[in-house]
């Protein structure tokens, strides 16, 4: 695997090894090692041209825990502003000595872009484009999901039969794209839930099933919730139900929370607007997975920048 540009390219075994190596890189870190030497002399830029908190500095953080030396560069502040292109700036950057490159970037295909338009020799790792594809989120939600499912016997399975349902904006959300592609590789069933002014076009073709009644799917008992931000950044014209209503109807509230069925659990990538999309009684309740989806992001991408910074070895 040279690059990472989206779980659609991944088959389920590359997919479970990448899983299978994040849980050992957790258990090394769980036995307070110094920082592990396989990424030593190795570059890796992160370009971010979009905001970010959690990717950014979860990649940071890996990269660092593999002894690789990180160069971060935020579009704000940048030449960017003096009319730099993507193509300049990427070359740039690898003129540093990147042999890794993890770009977000608002344009869906950003990311593609880099990794086959000839510009780059470095790898490429997906950290978001546009509404396309978000790796890394996939497969730490894939992680978190698998261990708290199956603790100790998590390595070597997926998430056969595991019942998600994935609320909220989808139509412009690249982690939702990433999730169906992974969780239905990986075995599980997936639920979209969304108004149908937010479910993306050509949603009948995806691996999932589609309901527009969140409460119709939660008395359905799933085994995880995983609830997503409304995007209204990426809202140009698009018809947007009011957010009184779009609480009221799609919102994880504290009454649905208290309806929900004990083993289900609740995700979100983060960040929440509690209030809107998430109350803080379930964001904040032991069934809640966030803040370990923040760690487990940690160990995968450290999972995924070993993996393409060997190329096409896997052993
Ligand atoms: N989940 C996620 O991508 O969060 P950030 O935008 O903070 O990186």
């Amino acid at each position: 695997m040279n690059h990472l540009l989206g779980t659609d390219t991944l088959s389920r075994e590359e997919a479970v090894s990448l899983l299978d190596s994040a849980k050992e890189f957790a258990r090394v870190a769980d036995q307070k090692m110094p920082k592990l030497p396989a990424l030593r002399a190795v570059t890796v830029v992160n370009l971010f041209f979009e905001d970010s908190t959690r990717t950014r500095l979860s990649f940071e953080a890996a990269a660092k825990k593999l002894s690789a030396d990180v160069i971060t560069f935020q579009g704000q502040g940048s030449s960017l502003s003096k009319g730099e292109s993507l193509k300049d700036t990427a070359q740039t950057l690898e003129a540093m000595g990147a042999k890794v490159v993890v770009v977000r970037h608002a344009s869906s295909g950003a990311a593609h872009r880099l990794a086959h338009s000839g510009w780059l020799s470095s790898s490429v790792v997906n950290a978001g484009d546009g509404t396309h594809q978000h790796p890394t989120q996939a497969l730490l939600d894939a992680y978190t999901l698998r261990e708290r499912l199956y603790g100790e016997n998590a390595a070597g399975v997926g998430l056969d039969g595991v019942s998600v349902a994935i609320v909220g904006d989808v139509a412009h959300s690249r982690v939702a794209r990433s999730n169906v592609h992974l969780l239905h590789l990986l075995g599980a069933q997936v639920t979209l839930v969304a108004p149908r002014t937010l479910a993306p076009k050509g949603i009948d073709s995806w691996p999932v099933n589609y309901d527009h009644d969140f409460d119709r799917v939660l008395n359905a008992g799933p085994d995880a919730v995983m609830m997503l931000r409304v995007q209204r950044e990426r809202m140009r014209g698009s018809y947007f139900p009011s957010p009184r209503e779009y609480t009221k109807h799609f919102a994880l509230s504290e009454d649905r929370f208290a309806a929900l069925p004990e083993h289900t659990l609740v995700m979100h990538p983060g960040p929440m607007n509690r209030g809107v999309e998430i109350s803080s009684v379930a964001a904040d309740s032991p069934r809640s997975t966030i803040l370990d989806q923040v760690t487990n992001g940690v160990w995968v991408r450290m999972a995924v920048l070993y993996q393409v910074s060997r190329g096409g070895q896997t052993a």
